[in-house]
Order: C-alpha cells, then structure tokens, then sequence
C-alpha cells in the first residue's frame, strides 16, 4: 500500500448520554469507571475524510476548514496509528471533517469525531472490521465515541471494551432538544476535568457507587418506553455528576447563568403538566428531553 491514495469518508451523529460516563478506571486505555448509556442525535453530525497520502510526513488535520494543531492532532495521530497497526501501513492521512455543530463547546463534538474517524480511516484502509471492533478503537480516543458507532439508544459498561446496542431510536422516539447558551470553547476538557475531579471532589466515590443503579434505572426505563422514569433517572444522573464536579478543588463549574436559567424553565414547563427534563454535559449548554408531540411546543417556551 504506498504510492496511491487510499481515502474513506464517514458521517457519525453525536450523543447525549442520558446516564452519565465521569471518570476513568485508573491506568487503564481509558475504560471508564462508571456505566453510561445515551441517545444518538440524527441533527448533530460530523463528516470527515480521511485520506492516507504517501506525499504527507505527518498527519494533518481540519475541522471546518481550520487545521487542527498540539494535543487535538495528537489525539486524532494517536488512534490513526491504531488504524495503521492493524493494517499493517505507515502512510500519513489528511482528514478533513466538518460539524454540523459549534465545535468543543460541550456538544459532544468529540463524540462524533472519533466515530466517524475510525470508520473513515478503517474503511480507507480496506479493512472490514466489526462495529464492536470500530466501537472500542473509538473508546481510547474518546469513551463517549464508543457510543456513537449505534444509532438509538447505546450503553458503555464500566471498564467496557466497547459500547452496545441497547434499543434502536424506533423502540422509543423520544426528543432532545439542544439549547445552546454560548458559543465560546469550553474552558476545560472533559478529560482534564475527569482527572481532577477524580483526584479533588470529596463526592467522586460516591458518585462512582451510585451510577450503576442510575445507569439499570435509565436502562429499564428505555426498554420499558416510560419517559417518566427516563427523565427523572436523567436529571438525577447529571445532577449528581456536576454535583461532585463543583465539589471539586478548585471548582469545576461549567454552568452560566443561561444554563440555570434553561433548567428553571424546564422544570417551570413540567409543573405546568408538559413531560419534559433537562440534562447537562461539561459545558454550558441544556439538553432538554421531550416526546416528539410536544417538542415544537418546548421548544418555542425555551425559545
Ligand atoms: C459529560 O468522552 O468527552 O459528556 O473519554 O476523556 O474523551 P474522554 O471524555 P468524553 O466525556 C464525556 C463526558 C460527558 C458524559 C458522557 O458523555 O457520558
């Protein structure tokens, strides 16, 4: 394989995860400690092309048009290399992925990257290789783009290899809407944020000791279709996760004020009578989780 031009092109949606992944099992290839499962958003999507290019002495890297340099380009060299290893090539790739989204502002944008990097790269080097296989390449880039290789509902056990198929987005269409309260870069990345609130919050055990139950109860209410269930284990997933974040030492505090003032809405909303919860990833933004009746109707009182 030298000489030519190997290329393969994917798309991958992001996802939300309803029952929260924070934190790693330590020193490993970044398995994650605690199980999470999410639901894959068809509107938030990535589109890349990998091209390996015998004519490249490095990896370059662009996302929506502007090149992609220190430890992004790192991250993204360090899984093409697995990529290579398994094809047995040492060529250079260009990538060149778009979003669909504003990009590292807490919109999972790292989710769908990985995902559709390893496909991208895995299809251009002619391998044929399982999504089990795509789902754990992904994993070490990224644990919540292992997730992102299954439409629907997904679920990334702790200490999982890669992610699984819990029910497809039919089983139960449900709505999330994206509510976007900035548009700057989040100050701190998700895993830098892992580490620290692994090594500072006080509530970092307990949260780890919790999530499971959280995680069966998200689970349950998915298969089951009850969306009462599903909201309520939801907001607590994500209450309890950014709970033990701002306990952390200093602080880590990715809500604004926009962001309180979405969740006091939508909890406005529900006591009005309207099925509707909120969830929040690291960064500011609020995705709100309702059924498809009445999204238009969330929609325009958040709006
Ligand atoms: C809050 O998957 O971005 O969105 O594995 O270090 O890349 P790394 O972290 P990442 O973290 C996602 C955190 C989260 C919750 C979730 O998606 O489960």
């Amino acid at each position: 394989m030298t000489g030519e031009l190997h290329s393969g092109a994917a798309v991958a949606c992001a996802n939300i995860a309803l029952a929260k992944y924070w934190g790693k099992l330590e020193g490993s290839d970044n398995l994650t400690a605690v199980p999470s499962l999410s639901l894959t958003l068809d509107a938030l999507r990535t589109m890349t092309r990998v091209t390996f290019d015998p004519l490249l002495s490095q990896d370059a890297v662009a996302l929506d048009g502007v090149a992609v340099q220190g430890r992004a380009l790192a991250r993204v060299s360090v899984l093409l290399q697995r990529v290579r290893h398994l094809a047995k090539v040492e060529l250079f790739a260009r990538v060149e992925s778009k979003n669909s989204f504003p990009t590292a502002s807490g919109l999972a944008s790292s989710a769908s990257g990985f995902a559709a990097l390893v496909v991208a790269a895995a299809q251009a080097l002619g391998l044929e290789l399982a999504e089990e296989v795509l789902s754990s390449l992904a994993r070490t880039a990224s644990a919540s783009a292992a997730r992102s290789l299954f439409g629907g509902f997904a679920a990334l056990g702790a200490g999982a290899q890669a992610a699984e198929r819990v029910a497809s987005g039919a089983h139960f269409p449900v709505c999330m809407l994206v509510c976007v309260t900035d548009l700057s870069p989040k100050a701190v990345s998700s895993t830098d944020g892992m580490r620290h609130t692994a090594s500072t919050s006080p509530y970092y055990e307990r949260w780890v000791s919790e999530s499971p139950a959280l995680f069966d109860r998200v689970k349950q209410a998915v298969l089951e279709r009850d969306f009462e269930n599903l909201g309520i284990a939801t907001e607590e997933s994500a209450l309890l996760m950014h709970a033990c974040m701002m306990a952390a030492r200093p602080t880590l505090l990715y809500w604004t004020p926009a962001t309180l003032e979405v969740i006091r809405n939508v909890r406005a909303l529900r006591e009005q009578g309207t099925a509707v919860f909120f969830t929040v990833d690291a960064g500011p933004h609020v995705k709100v989780l309702c059924l498809p009746d009445t999204a238009d109707r969330v929609k325009h009182a958040l709006a």
